[in-house]
């Protein structure tokens, strides 16, 4: 069983036990990172926290739903830290990309970027001082599709 993410949507009769399980890893994991490295960081100079985030961010199904509600959380975060860490002058990337070829998304018949590729991106956005990285086309467009007059995540007309 998967600890960053489980197939099923917030009716399924396990949802809760699901969304408890995933929130620790990809919230709780991400906040006590945070905390534990930022006085690190300060007294270094700064620094960076480099947060992997998703598309899954900004729109949610009913197939991943727990994990997409983890990346919103996540991404709230990341906004925060983003604020409370400037005084320390630690950059804090948000970094977004929808699906990457890993053991995550085997098994899904998908068009995937390579891991290798979203690390250069992500890596090219930490040392241009970038606050966020869209990292492929998809993602862009989502991104794109919150100011849409239907906001791309809400149902869309077929
Ligand atoms: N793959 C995608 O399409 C995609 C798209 C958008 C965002 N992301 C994000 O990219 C990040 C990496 O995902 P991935 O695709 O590389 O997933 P993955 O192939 O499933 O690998 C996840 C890694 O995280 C570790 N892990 C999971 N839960 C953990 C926990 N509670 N404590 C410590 N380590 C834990 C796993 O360790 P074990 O092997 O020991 O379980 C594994 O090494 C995640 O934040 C994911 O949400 C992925």
């Amino acid at each position: 069983m998967f600890r960053l993410a489980q197939p099923g949507g917030f009716l399924a009769q396990d949802s809760d036990a699901v969304a408890r399980r995933i929130f620790e890893t990809n919230f709780f994991g991400m906040l006590n990172m945070s905390k534990a490295f930022a006085p690190v960081l300060k007294a270094n100079g700064g620094g960076a926290l480099l947060n992997v985030l998703s598309v899954a961010s900004w729109v949610n199904g009913s197939e991943l739903a727990a994990y997409s509600a983890s990346k919103s959380a996540a991404w709230s975060l990341t906004n925060a830290l983003r604020h409370e860490l400037a005084g320390q002058k630690t950059q804090v990337l948000g970094l977004h990309m929808a699906y990457v070829d890993t053991d995550l998304t085997r098994g899904f018949d998908v068009q995937k970027s390579s891991a290798e590729e979203i690390v250069q991106r992500a890596l090219d956005g930490l040392e241009a001082g970038a606050d966020e990285v869209l990292a492929d086309v998809l993602t862009q467009q989502v991104r794109q599709g919150l100011a849409a007059p239907r906001p791309v995540y809400l149902p869309q007309a077929n």
